[in-house]
């Protein structure tokens, strides 16, 4: 805090959409997606999923990218520079990096699962194997504790590698490189799902509702992952927010980060689901849509280890690109709240999340039968107590904050300038009812719902 050194920034805007897309684009896109879809019977849960993403998505979006710029500082200290350190608005800054915190030791375990399908399709381990068998392998990986911490700590590594180099020369740099591979892959995976026997299949699928299907259940569900699959609540775009130069017009660089954003969750879904069509396959399967349904779709297909090894890379990629933010989150914590430097910090926080991960990765061997509370495992704890609490509270009082108690003059009069006559008056509208009451309910809910 005593040096002052001026304060990183984002090289350019584009720099800027692409690591905020690169921490929006991740598991919650390619891998949750298109299952929850799978479960929620398809159209009518993507047209409830893209309401949710308009109404309370992007509204909430801006409001974190609009605290960061204005205070500059991390999800703390930017509560603590607009209202004090004594202030309960505090709380909101306290809760995303905590949630921050635990979810990235987790989503590093998981991101490992996905390096280990990586190297597998590179040996062409599913070609040719009898589908109980690919399916089998991924309770194999599960019980192998060792094997997933490996993969765990090379993931961690490579965050590490990255959130070092600091703001231009390690995270802009490597989403820019990062980013335009993904959508590349993503093309040509979409462009294969068109071109499959299961093409119309796969997309009456994701885009006819049948709205008999849609529970209540489905509505929450729906709600919940806009805020994941956005980043939101995680202290990772108020951070991010805090790079961003004043000049930059915000709606328009969040819009474009919502639609990168939503574009690769509808291709992933219709890339996943017409292959899944094409050889007869369900697409209910849920979380091991991605690690047993898909390696023995592709396994059947002409060219699968091919297909395959662009398919775990492009979730390697995702993963990495999102990680790396929420270890970036809490990395300015310590840097502008602590006065540490960026080297030591990320070192310490990236081990720590190492560390933090070893019960995930041993949650389904060594410790399966240690249950944390209410009869869950570790990591499924872990996963309850940040996505269903900590982020919809942290989401929760953020909304509040900026509709109601924050004048934010100068953030709330560039958007008012910025955009055309109905911005402005439909965002607060937004972010004063909508968005508060949205994420209330899903509170409310999830809490019932689990019984803690
Ligand atoms: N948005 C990411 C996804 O959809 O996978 C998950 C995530 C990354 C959430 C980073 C929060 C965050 F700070
Ligand atoms: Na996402």
């Amino acid at each position: 805090m005593s040096k002052q050194a001026p304060r990183a920034q984002w090289a350019s805007r584009l720099g800027f959409v692409l690591a905020a897309a690169g921490s929006a684009i991740g598991l919650g896109n390619i891998w949750k997606f298109p299952y929850i879809t799978g479960q929620n019977g398809g159209g009518a849960f993507v047209l409830v999923y893209l309401v949710s993403i308009a109404i309370v998505g992007l509204p909430i979006m801006m409001a974190e990218l609009m605290i960061g710029r204005q205070t500059r500082r991390d999800a703390v200290g930017a509560f603590i520079k607009l209202e004090g350190k004594r202030s309960p608005w505090c709380a909101a800054g306290w809760i995303s990096v905590a949630a921050a915190f635990i979810i990235c030791s987790y989503y590093s375990v998981v991101a490992g699962w996905t390096l280990e399908y990586l190297y597998r399709s590179l040996l062409d381990s599913f070609s040719g194997q009898p589908a109980a068998a690919i399916e089998g392998m991924f309770g194999g990986l599960t019980a192998n504790g060792p094997r997933q911490l490996f993969w765990h700590f090379v993931f961690m590594i490579l965050c590490l590698g990255i959130v070092i180099g600091g703001v231009q020369k390690g995270i802009e740099r490597w989403n820019k490189i990062l980013m335009p591979i993904l959508f590349a892959l993503m093309v040509l995976l979409f462009l294969n799902g068109l071109f499959s026997a299961g093409a119309w299949q796969g997309l009456a699928f994701m885009f006819r509702p049948d709205f008999g299907k849609l529970t209540p259940g489905s509505v929450l569900e729906a709600l919940g992952h806009a805020f994941f699959t956005l980043s939101l609540g995680m202290a990772a775009m108020i951070t991010y927010g805090s790079y961003l130069n004043r000049k930059e017009n915000l709606l328009s660089a969040s819009f474009r980060v919502v639609l990168l954003d939503t574009t690769i969750s509808l291709m992933a879904g219709v890339a996943i689901f017409s292959v899944v069509f094409s050889v007869n396959m369900q697409p209910a399967a849920g979380p091991g849509l991605v690690f047993k349904t898909i390696p023995v779709v592709f396994s059947q297909l002409p060219g699968g280890q091919f297909l395959a090894i662009v398919f775990f890379l492009l979730l390697a990629f995702a993963a990495l690109t999102s990680n790396i933010s929420l270890l970036e989150a809490q990395v300015a914590y310590l840097i502008d709240e602590r006065g540490w430097g960026r080297k030591r910090a990320s070192a310490f926080l990236a081990g720590l999340a190492f560390v933090v991960g070893i019960p995930t990765a041993l949650s389904y061997n060594l410790l399966s039968e240690w249950k944390v509370v209410a009869g869950l495992v570790f990591f499924d704890a872990a996963d309850l107590l940040a996505s269903n609490y900590l982020l919809p509270l942290s989401g929760l009082v953020t909304a509040i904050y900026v509709g109601w108690f924050w004048s934010g003059a100068e953030e709330k009069q560039q958007l008012l300038a910025g955009g055309a006559g109905w911005v402005y008056p439909a965002w607060h509208f937004l972010i004063r009812y909508i968005s508060p009451l949205a994420v209330a309910v899903v509170l409310y809910f999830k809490v019932r719902d689990t019984g803690l």
